[in-house]
């Protein structure tokens, strides 16, 4: 039976004609088709198509019906398990594992390998009645009840020892299953307990951060509004509007909370699991509820969660949310999870167009992901998230986006040989800090000041010229890069102000902008002025910073335009500093005529300050200055408006990946003859209509090796 072009097994033709019947017998295509069943991970594909499976949730005499078809849509792996513990240990102590044993076998018999989900994420109903202790105290003081997840307390010692307990009991079963590929700990990280436990713990942190209280009054300037401590314990939580250096500390110590619940974990696996496993947390692009630096740091793999929820995919902001995770571990990342279509929890779950899902699906490849996972395969017949978009219905059949995604597929086992081994190479870095974002807005002054579209406008702007991007943390090592912008680096630690400077002094070019270098470690004011400790570098600072309620006019080297949001005014103390571009007259007189934007040579390396708020024209001017001044050549310059181009490559080849997300049809002119991955022969031109997607090889350019 043929549905969307895709030939069906005989039992699923029979569950389409009568929802309802959808039961297949376990092993029956197997048995048709003939083939052993073999290790699903002993070929691993290099680019894995995945699906969330829920098998705790249906009779395992369907699950045979739900491989078939996934398998017939190129699915190579699925993640279980991550919300079934009230299964997994029904009742304390007593563990049931082997109908997860049995799924993995029926997903090995469809060549279909399993990452598994550690279940922390949901205690069953059974342990948090049994120890109330476990579960999160909100806000309000309230403690957390059944019925939803996420509702245990991650500081607590008991319930990391019953997590720990549980995820052994799995480790044992399954490290050296051979069909297992790895390990996903948790599922989104997320929410935080404000109770005694959580609020003695900070204490401690605070006492081992800052070993005396003088120091920390000291560093906390607590002479104001008579904030001196004199006993730790009178240390409180403080997540709004508390003392920066309070505020601050409380999402360090955040961070370190969900490190350490993490490292519970892994304890329970890494002794027990092979190497060949890998282990990863799902994490959430932009979400800034913990460092996320800090919490990959003990992983194998960053992985995240992509939805775009309400509209349609903006290529640039979810591209930024892709670089960024690729930063965390500074290597290739999985897609864990991504919408099949709609979500159910947007204000309106529009469903992305026809295309735009396989157009998704290779943007994420572009930016560096090795694989897309679908959440989830089909809806719970009861629960939550019924409304969400999935890849089969209730009735047990493809819905129309199955073909879709079956395509993908075909796609990702076609192109995989040419991805093997591929990642992204940039020579542009943008600065990506928690902290300084954290900082700006917990003190945004104008509250339309958004520090990640300020990141985000720089990056789509570098991003049209280069074509890669990385996003990293301030204090990696930066010499690779001929160019680093520092978007709103509002914290500039000790540490990072030594490795930026280090990083222009021996030729790199570094670019401030808006808000950088005001706050120190302890989120206290610089006393330099911004940007703190790079003001003598920089050869100028910032005078005095201005949240605007009206625009400015701002020209020079990078044109004219009307800025608006937040002005600085600049200052050189050094006669190589130069003026870029400076303030026009307004009402407000004090920017009038003065410098918006400096820069200084410094050896062979540069440092820039960006004070006003660039946009459009002035901005993409800006961009390209950056580049030359840094010595950015691309190979390929702009490309027709909506085409975006994505560049892999390893030693011996490169692959370009080039979509189109505009309205009209667009044809590329290539640099050079292509071998065309996906649709086969050779050209030296593309043309792509609208969600159109191009993979394309040739060997890496002499001059490039
Ligand atoms: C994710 C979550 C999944 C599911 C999904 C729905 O954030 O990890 O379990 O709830 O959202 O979009």
């Amino acid at each position: 039976m043929k549905i969307s072009g895709l030939t069906l097994p005989l039992c699923l033709a029979i569950a389409g004609l009568f929802p309802g019947h959808a039961n297949c017998a376990p092993g029956a295509r197997l048995a048709a088709a003939g083939s052993p069943p073999a290790a699903a991970a002993s070929s691993p594909p290099a680019l894995y198509l995945g699906t969330a499976w829920y098998p705790e949730q249906w009779p395992e005499s369907r699950w045979n019906a739900d491989l078939d078809l996934m398998e017939a849509a190129h699915i190579r792996f699925v993640r279980i398990g991550e919300f079934a513990w009230s299964r997994l240990e029904p009742s304390e102590g007593d563990y049931h594992l082997d109908w997860m044993y049995r799924a993995i076998r029926a997903a090995e018999s469809h060549h279909i390998a399993v990452v598994i989900g550690t279940p922390s994420a949901a205690p069953p109903a059974w342990l948090t009645s049994k120890y109330p202790e476990t579960l999160r105290v909100k806000q309000d003081g309230r403690l957390a009840e059944h019925g939803n997840r996420q509702q245990f307390n991650w500081a607590d010692p008991l319930y990391r020892r019953l997590v720990f307990q549980m995820v052994l009991q799995e480790a044992k079963r399954f490290g050296h299953d051979p069909d297992v590929i790895g390990w996903q700990i948790d599922n989104e990280y997320a929410t935080l307990s404000y109770g005694p436990i959580a609020k003695a713990q900070f204490q401690n942190w605070l006492h081992a951060r800052y070993q005396t209280l003088d120091n920390l009054n000291t560093r906390w300037t607590t002479a104001y509004w008579s904030q001196t401590y004199t006993s730790w314990t009178q240390i409180p939580i403080e997540t709004n509007y508390g003392n920066p250096g309070l505020l601050l500390s409380w999402k360090r110590f955040v961070s370190d909370t969900w490190r350490s619940y993490q490292a519970n974990q892994l304890r329970a696996l890494r002794p027990n699991i092979d190497p060949r496993q890998f282990i990863t947390t799902n994490m959430m692009g932009f979400f800034d509820g913990y460092d996320a630096y800090t919490v990959a740091r003990d992983l194998d793999m960053a992985s995240w969660d992509d939805y775009v929820g309400t509209g349609q995919l903006n290529p640039v902001v979810n591209g930024a949310e892709h670089d960024l995770t690729r930063g965390f571990l500074r290597k290739n990342f999985w897609v864990m999870e991504t919408q099949p279509g709609f979500v159910n929890w947007s204000p309106d779950n529009n469903s992305l167009d026809k295309g735009e899902v396989r157009a998704m699906a290779w943007h994420d490849v572009g930016h560096g992901a090795d694989a897309v996972s679908y959440w989830q395969w089909r809806s719970a017949l009861n629960g939550q998230e019924e409304y969400h978009g999935t890849l089969i219905g209730a009735d047990g059949t493809p819905v129309p986006l199955y073909s879709e995604v079956a395509q993908t597929g075909r796609e990702f086992a076609k192109a995989g040989p040419a991805l093997a081994g591929t990642t992204v190479h940039s020579q542009v870095a943008i600065l990506h800090s928690y902290e300084s974002y954290w900082a700006i807005n917990w003190q945004r002054h104008n509250k339309a000041f958004n520090p990640i579209a300020a990141m985000v406008s720089y990056y789509g702007a570098i991003r049209a010229l280069a074509h890669s991007v990385d996003i990293v943390s301030p204090d990696v090592d930066l010499s690779q890069y001929k160019l680093v912008i520092a978007p709103a680096l509002n914290l500039i630690t000790d540490r990072e102000a030594a490795n930026l400077i280090s990083y222009v002094r021996n030729g790199g070019h570094l670019v401030l902008t808006q808000r950088s270098g005001m706050k120190n470690v302890d989120n206290g004011l610089q006393t330099e002025r911004q940007p703190g400790p790079l003001v003598s570098l920089l050869g100028g600072r910032v005078e005095q910073y201005y949240a605007l309620d009206t625009t400015i006019p701002v020209s020079g080297v990078w044109g004219n335009e009307n800025s608006h949001l937040w002005a600085e005014l600049l200052s050189t103390s050094n006669p190589q500093t130069r003026v870029l571009m400076r303030y026009g007259k307004t009402p407000l007189g004090w920017l009038d005529n003065q410098p918006a934007a400096i820069t200084r040579k410094v050896g062979q390396g540069s440092i820039t300050y960006i004070g006003a708020e660039l946009e459009g024209e002035t901005l993409d001017k800006a961009a390209s200055w950056m580049m030359t001044e840094a010595g950015v050549h691309p190979e390929f310059g702009s490309l027709p408006a909506g085409v975006d181009l994505y560049i892999r490559s390893d030693a011996r080849h490169e692959v370009w990946i080039l979509i189109n997300f505009g309205q009209s049809t667009q044809t590329v002119n290539l640099p050079s003859d292509f071998k065309n991955v996906l649709a086969g022969g050779s050209q030296h031109s593309v043309t792509l209509k609208p969600l159109a997607v191009a993979v394309l090889q040739r060997p890496v350019p002499q001059a490039a090796r």
